[in-house]
C-alpha cells in the first residue's frame, strides 16, 4: 500500500491540494517528556485545518499508533460514528513506556489510502 508521508501545506500553493493533505493528515500530539512506567498520553488527530467527510464511502476508517517500527495500537471507527458531519477524528491513547519513543501515526482514509504523520521524539526518564 502507498504510504501518504506529511507535506506542510504552508508551502503549497493550491487551496484544493492544502485542504486534500492537510485533511488526511495523522497529527500526534502529546508531550515532549514521559516518565518511565507511568501511564502517558498520545491524542492523534486527523487533519489539523481542514476536516474530514464522515460518509459511508469515504471515511477516516482507522488510526495506527507506532514507535520506530513497533506496532503500540490501533482503532477502528465505522460510517456515521462523526454523525455523517465533516471532523477531525481524533484518539486518545495511553501508553507505559520503557524508552525513548519515536512516534508515529498512520491515519486510513477509504478513498484515499494510507497517511504517515511526523516523528514525534518523546524523552522518557
Ligand atoms: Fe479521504
Amino acid at each position: 500500500m502507498k504510504i501518504n508521508k506529511y507535506q506542510d501545506i504552508s508551502e503549497i500553493e493550491r487551496e484544493s491540494k492544502k485542504d486534500y493533505i492537510d485533511r488526511h493528515s495523522a497529527f500526534v500530539l502529546c508531550d515532549s517528556k514521559a516518565t518511565v512506567g507511568e501511564k502517558f498520553k498520545v491524542r492523534v488527530r486527523v487533519g489539523d485545518q481542514y476536516k474530514h467527510p464522515d460518509d459511508f464511502d469515504h471515511y477516516i476508517q482507522w488510526i495506527q499508533l507506532w514507535d520506530g517500527e513497533r506496532f503500540l495500537a490501533e482503532t477502528h471507527f465505522t460510517a456515521g460514528a462523526m454523525g455523517n458531519e465533516p471532523t477531525n477524528v481524533e484518539v486518545d491513547f495511553y501508553i507505559i513506556p520503557k524508552k525513548k519513543l519515536k512516534l508515529t501515526a498512520n491515519a486510513y482514509c477509504t478513498k484515499h489510502g494510507l497517511w504517515q504523520s511526523e516523528e514525534v521524539i518523546v524523552e522518557v526518564g
